[in-house]
């Protein structure tokens, strides 16, 4: 029952005060609920916006009657600790002010849901109380509730991401036609906001930045964004930049050292590589999408990197691979000895399929090239299809990609990108019969007395 009179009295406020009074006389308790849902809908916007299409913000003015106590200005400060839970919370609205008629009173305006007579106030000292009546507009809302008046009862706005000065939605087949009303109650709502932008399909291309709409205000996508106390500039149209990652970039950040190396496969702008080259790790950053290298040397400068930290390369990740970090590490590796404490780390994040270049570690050094203390510690991320459970999907990956014998330090499941996937993050330290090539020469070790060293025969 309760549920039901909450719903009709959402549905039309009129139609529930009608209600009210025809059920007055059996259902005590239940008008006591209603009459405190009316009040609360009292200070949503107009009930007549549901299902605007074109923005029209004439059609949010609301008249409203609203509970309100004079009080003389020696008592106001008293009078703010014991009535300001009963206030009136509405964005831009003072719910204290001057009184028209008396510079010596303050008048406080009061939630018609929480007051509806002096009694409900619990002040010890007498005041003027009365109703008056209000205008409240579109200004007076968040965009919460502009946009859930706006949408049909069954709809709703899920989430929303914010990337500097873009707002980033996704909507739903059944909230395209409410697009543009969207938009805009986003861009005016939201500090800050040049541009609301709604993805029009699943990322599919190759560089992973997504085909987009363009619902409200600039088509010019450039922003800033900060992160891991770096500051990034980016144009949201060309590369990938997801905000949802600024606490997995964290993560991975926490793992590394000064003097450690990173090579960052799939670098894109940089947030794992413009944090680590900051914090002093020598860093080769790779990604395929020219775009990305064109704001990863632009975010270089802005965050005063030194050239010999940071190096950029636009190769496939498997040649990237395959020459530079191979050559890289080969070179450093006679530098890493057991009391060097420097870490080799590669991150790979490119989910859908960045998995795959794990191969490319296969075998890629001759046994010589590499000792036990350049052994670099992979970071790849993949997804998880959990139809099933989350440990099925990912005994398959594990089994799928060979990885189910390797040194794995890690499994973390990084977050949810669909009901049944989640993106997850598999550690694991290379191992040197992995990385190192082994079949073609019979391997023997040799430990020879004279010279205390260890020869590979
Ligand atoms: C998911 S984004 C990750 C970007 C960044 N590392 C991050 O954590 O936000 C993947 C990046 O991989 C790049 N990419 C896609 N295919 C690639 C390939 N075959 N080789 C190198 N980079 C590739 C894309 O351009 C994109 O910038």
């Amino acid at each position: 029952m309760i549920k039901l009179l909450l719903r009709t009295s959402r549905t039309n406020q009129n139609k529930s005060s009608r209600l009210t009074f025809q059920l007055s006389s059996c259902y005590n308790l239940n008008i006591l609920i209603l009459s405190k849902a009316i009040s609360m809908n009292i200070l949503l916007p107009p009930e007549g916006v549901r299902g605007m299409k074109v923005f029209d913000i004439e059609k949010f003015s609301k008249k409203i009657s609203v509970p309100t106590v004079e009080i003389d200005k020696e008592n106001v400060v008293i009078a703010n600790e014991i009535l300001k839970d009963k206030l009136i919370k509405l964005s831009n609205f003072k719910p204290i002010r001057n009184c028209d008629y008396d510079n010596n009173k303050r008048v406080f305006i009061l939630d018609p849901s929480k007051v509806s007579s002096f009694h409900d106030l619990n002040l010890n000292f007498t005041e003027n109380f009365k109703y008056i009546d209000l205008l409240l507009g579109y200004e007076n809302w968040k965009h919460e509730d502009i946009i859930r008046s706006v949408l049909p009862e069954d709809l709703m706005l899920s989430s929303y991401s914010s990337i500097g000065s873009i707002v980033h939605v996704n909507l739903k087949a059944e909230l395209l036609e409410y697009k543009y009303i969207i938009g805009q109650v986003l861009k005016d709502k939201i500090k800050g906001c040049s541009s609301v932008v709604n993805k029009i399909d699943n990322i599919k291309n190759v560089y992973r930045n997504f085909e987009f709409e363009v619902l409200c205000g600039s088509s010019d996508l450039k922003t800033s964004v900060k992160e891991n106390k770096c500051c990034f500039d980016l144009d949201f149209s060309e590369v990938y930049w997801n905000p949802r990652l600024c606490t997995e970039h964290e993560r991975i950040l926490k793992k590394l050292n000064s003097g450690d190396i990173l090579y960052d496969v799939f670098a894109g702008i940089g947030p794992f590589s413009i944090p680590a080259a900051k914090m002093g790790c020598v860093v080769l950053a790779n990604d395929l999408n020219p775009n990305c290298c064109k704001w990863l040397n632009i975010n270089k400068k802005k965050n005063h990197i030194k050239d010999n930290l940071l190096t950029i390369f636009n190769k496939d990740g498997a040649c990237f691979i395959k020459d530079d970090l191979k050559a890289h590490l080969i070179s450093y590796s006679e530098k890493l000895t057991h009391n060097s404490n420097i870490k080799i780390h590669v991150t790979m994040n490119l989910p859908a399929i960045g998995i795959e270049f794990v191969k490319c570690f296969h075998q890629l050094f001759e046994w010589e090239e590499i000792s036990d203390y350049s052994l670099p510690i992979l970071h790849i991320y993949t997804f998880v299809k959990t139809d099933i459970s989350y440990e099925n999907g990912l005994k398959l990956i594990l089994v799928e990609n060979d990885l189910k014998n390797c040194d794995i330090q890690e499994i973390f499941r990084v977050r949810n990108v669909a009901p049944n996937k989640e993106m997850i993050r598999i550690t694991l330290l290379t191992k040197k019969d992995m990385i190192c090539k082994t079949n073609n020469i019979k391997r023997k070790i040799i430990y020879t007395e004279e010279n205390k060293k260890t020869k590979f025969v």
